[in-house]
């Protein structure tokens, strides 16, 4: 792990939004090959500080570095290189419906025409067949159920060959079956693609589930960082309450799965 030293480095991060001081002095390394969950309430900064990451925002102060380059503070050259080395899969999976699936997926790889068709045909192929959506290509996204949307979102983040992955709840909306389908693709990029992953979620289960390491977010300050025992066995009430309330919340969901039976999507996939 080590070895392949820290992706993403965030010191002392602040950013207000007028007066609601959103971030204030956040510390995070993020090293290279690993999965990283950022959990924490709704509304806790998961999402600004994931976009502090990639550059959509800028801090008021602090400093960030990718690979042990520093962010730069203006959209220029060197921050669409930087840019270059990640892909974002957004929340509702953003995908075109006027679109098909490979056009979707091949929208960055066109919009950089550095590739012919013929090139980004058989990426096409290749990533929908990395997250199990052999064949198609040619479907519209409305004709796709959430997961295998966010299948979509995902192989066209994979299309531009990043290194590093940033997901903003990935398996939200999604039913239980769905999110731990999810849950084991995003696995899968890491130890088999070795992506440096990083998840934004409330979902404390895939947090358990994936990360390396899990920060948590609360009132714009990392209240806790660590390992998935680390934070299992948090003596930090706030953790602790935040854990147990999303259990009570799971243990629901995966009654009702029982209920509803095994979804026909995942047949398809
Ligand atoms: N573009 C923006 N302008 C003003 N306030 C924002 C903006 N983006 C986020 N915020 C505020 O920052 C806080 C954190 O938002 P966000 O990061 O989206 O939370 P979450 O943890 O649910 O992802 C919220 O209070 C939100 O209203
Ligand atoms: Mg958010």
């Amino acid at each position: 792990m080590e070895k392949n030293g820290i992706a993403i480095d965030i010191r002392q991060l602040h950013r207000w939004f007028g007066d609601n001081h959103v971030l204030s002095g956040i510390d995070l390394k993020i090293p290279a090959g690993t999965a990283t969950a950022i959990v924490g309430g709704s509304g806790a900064g998961k999402s600004v500080l994931l976009k502090h990451m990639v550059g959509l925002l800028m801090p008021d102060s602090g400093s960030i570095y990718i690979f042990n380059h520093e962010m730069p503070r203006k959209a220029g050259r060197e921050l669409e290189e930087i840019r270059r080395r990640f892909a974002m899969v957004f929340q509702g999976s953003a995908l075109l419906n006027s679109l098909t699936v490979g056009q979707n997926v091949a929208l960055g790889l066109v919009e950089q025409r550095k590739l012919s068709p013929a090139e980004i045909d058989r990426i096409i192929r290749e990533k929908l067949a990395l997250v199990g959506l052999k064949g198609k290509e040619s479907r519209r996204p409305g004709e796709l159920s959430g997961g295998m949307r966010k299948r979509v979102a995902i192989a066209r983040a994979l299309a531009m060959d990043p290194e590093i992955i940033l997901f903003d709840e990935p398996t939200s909306g999604l039913d239980p079956v769905m999110a731990e389908n999810i849950d084991s693709l995003i696995a899968d990029l890491r130890d088999r693609l070795k992506k440096t992953v990083v998840i934004v979620t409330h979902d404390m289960d895939s947090a358990f589930k994936i990360a390396d390491g899990i920060c948590m977010l609360y009132e714009g300050k990392i209240i806790e960082q660590g390992s998935p025992e680390t934070f299992r066995s948090s003596t930090n009430p706030i953790v602790e309450q935040f854990i147990s309330r999303f259990k009570r919340h799971n243990d629901r969901r995966i009654e009702i799965n029982r209920e509803i039976g095994p979804q026909k999507e995942l047949l398809d996939l």
